[in-house]
């Protein structure tokens, strides 16, 4: 650096800066610990201990203690976990479980799993950051076990209550029986849990992944469902005419390859009074519009090293998680969709929910 440079530098910004890249150098390796301690149980384990040694919490979770110690020396220096050095034990606060453990209404430390999952696959992105083209679904491991988790909790425990009612009458058109497909259905949580609730109505799941598929299947199989079935099938290939009364994508559309002829397909299959529901990513499709969105960094991680990538292997469209609202809304509009609202639901601050009508209503 120059020594003009130097003399131009603002010394009260670069220290704030320092201060602040030291933060993320912490919270990153924070991050991979509190995936551990999900995958470990060990948020859970401690939500039910009294202040314990880390002896006592290995023991209580079946782990190892020297692990378990050095683990928390980071949750404890991170803030997450409470230490007594009187007698060496260590409590999480119940403030603190509330977003850490499987029982709470939001559980981070489910999401921050992918996190890690992304690590995983640096070296394939760095070389597409050279060459272009994407890293397959294939190459995440952990995936679609994680993305289950995920919807879960924004998905799952909330469609009877808060995601269903978004739409006017159709609680009730599923009780006299309706026919329903979800595209992209992953490990089929969502329908299956439908298919239950609603036994007059008939339910489909499409996915590309032959391992999401047969979890959705054996799932299905254990409940003891006949009204609910799953196809490995590329949503790019559906091929169908007014066949649905309500057609669902969870998190589903902007990692397409092709994106526009999925939504023209489901704009087909929809019967002229049925309903599109699509959830997917809350944002603005510029940069300057999520200058104030909490969780944007996240996003655009998550985009640039899962969202966009898959897409761009199959040389695709890569529109990213962070496609944004405005972009949805002219493709919706391409596809046909003129009647459009856009909703939200205070347990899902990652999504959207637009309820889609056909344009000949
Ligand atoms: C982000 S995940 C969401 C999964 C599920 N809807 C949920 O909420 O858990 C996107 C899903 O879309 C599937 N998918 C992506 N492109 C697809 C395509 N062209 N045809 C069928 N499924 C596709 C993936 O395999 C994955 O399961």
């Amino acid at each position: 650096m120059t020594s003009q440079t130097l003399q131009q530098i603002d010394q009260g910004k670069a220290e704030a800066f320092a201060q602040g890249i030291l933060g993320i150098l912490n919270s990153g390796a924070i991050a991979l610990m509190v995936s551990i301690g999900h995958r470990t149980r060990l948020f859970d384990t401690l939500a039910q201990l009294p202040p314990s040694t880390s002896q006592q919490i290995a023991d209580s979770a079946g782990l190892n203690e020297r692990y378990v110690r050095e683990w928390l020396g980071s949750m404890v220096t991170g803030g997450i976990v409470e230490y007594d050095p009187s007698d060496r034990t260590y409590c999480l606060p119940p403030e603190h479980s509330l977003f850490l453990t499987r029982s709470a209404d939001t559980n981070i430390a489910a999401t921050v799993q992918f996190i890690p999952i992304l690590a995983t696959v640096e070296d394939q992105i760095i070389e597409c950051f050279y060459k272009g083209g994407g890293v397959p679904y294939s190459a995440y491991k952990r995936f679609h076990q994680v993305m289950a988790e995920e919807s879960d909790q924004t998905v799952v425990e909330a469609l009877l209550d808060h995601i269903l009612p978004l739409v006017p009458g159709l609680v009730e058109a599923l009780q006299s029986g309706i026919d329903v497909l979800d595209i992209g259905c992953g490990s089929g949580h969502a329908m299956n849990m439908l298919a239950q609730t609603f036994p007059q109505s008939r339910f489909t799941g499409y996915d590309f992944s032959n391992e999401a598929i047969a979890t959705a299947k054996t799932e299905a199989q254990k409940l003891d469902l006949n009204n609910v079935q799953f196809q490995v099938k590329d949503a790019a290939t559906i091929d169908e005419i007014d066949r649905y009364d309500l057609i669902t994508t969870f998190d589903a559309i902007h990692d397409q390859a092709k994106p526009d002829v999925v939504l023209h397909a489901i704009a087909q299959a929809l019967r002229p009074d049925g309903t599109y529901l699509m959830q997917d990513i809350r944002a603005s499709s510029y940069v300057e519009g999520n200058l104030e969105h909490p969780a944007a960094p996240y996003l655009y991680t998550v985009s640039c090293m899962h969202c966009m990538t898959v897409s761009l292997a199959m040389n695709g469209a890569g529109l990213g998680a962070v496609w944004g609202e405005e972009k949805a809304l002219e493709m919706l509009q391409e596809a046909g969709f003129t009647n459009v609202e856009v909703k939200r639901l205070d347990h899902d601050l990652h999504n959207n929910y637009y309820i889609v009508k056909k344009s000949s209503l």
